[in-house]
């Protein structure tokens, strides 16, 4: 089984968690892209959805879900994204794609948090992977020289900016051995909107696309 095999059987695997008639989440990237691909098959059953990324919702409009503004759709039962990188206790790095801040709004305004990925995305320690922080435009500089004394190396993610119109450093370097306590730091430097460790709030289920099949896999 490739990589994109093994996004699409999890992505597939996570129709099973869907409430019936109700509104849902939906997360971005390439995993996504293959559940809203199945999500097509079951679109009877969902009502309408929140979204984390202009890309997700002009693919749910193209098969015909309903995209909600989240101050109207209140809780919803679950929420189903990827993840770039995500441990044994499903805390995750996220951001890969840019949609970190909608991403970590819709997780939290969510009941559960389904995560779909291949088994590269699993890893002992998180921080191989860049960390995404979406920064204020004026800030940008400043949040840098704060992450170098965190011992992270910034680099702006160039020609990019996010649906809310902002840039975003990634983060490289960082052995993320206390991820709620970092994410916690990162979060109070002044101009920092979000940071892509999703760890305070974690994924409740981690659906794995491995050779041998689909595993769920519950926090540690
Ligand atoms: C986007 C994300 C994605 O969930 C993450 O980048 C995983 O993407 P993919 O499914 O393409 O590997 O956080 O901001």
């Amino acid at each position: 089984m490739n990589q994109d095999q093994a996004k699409r059987a999890a992505a597939q695997a996570a129709l099973k968690f869907l409430p019936e008639g109700e509104p849902i989440g939906v997360g971005t990237g390439s995993t996504v892209n293959f559940f809203i691909e199945a999500l097509a098959t079951v679109k009877n059953r969902i009502p309408g959805a929140v979204s984390s990324s202009e890309a997700s919702s002009a693919r749910l409009k193209a098969i015909g879900i309903p995209v909600l503004d989240l101050n109207s759709a209140g809780t919803l039962a679950v929420y189903v994204d990827g993840a770039d990188e995500i441990n044994k206790h499903l805390q995750m790095i996220k951001g890969g794609g840019g949609a970190l801040t909608r991403e970590k709004i819709v997780a939290a305004a969510s009941r559960r948090f389904v995560c779909i990925a291949d088994e590269s995305k699993l890893v002992q320690v998180l921080g191989k992977f860049p960390l995404p922080v979406e920064v204020i435009p004026m800030a940008r500089s400043y949040v840098a020289r704060e992450l170098v004394k965190l011992g992270g190396v910034p680099r702006l993610r160039e020609g990019f900016l996010t649906d809310n119109g902002n840039p975003i450093l990634d983060v490289a370097g960082l052995s993320i051995l206390d991820p709620p306590k970092l994410e916690a730091e990162i979060g109070l430097i002044a101009g920092v909107v979000t940071v892509g460790l999703f760890a305070r709030r974690p994924a409740d289920l981690l659906l794995l696309g491995t050779a041998s099949g689909v595993r769920e896999l519950h926090a540690q």
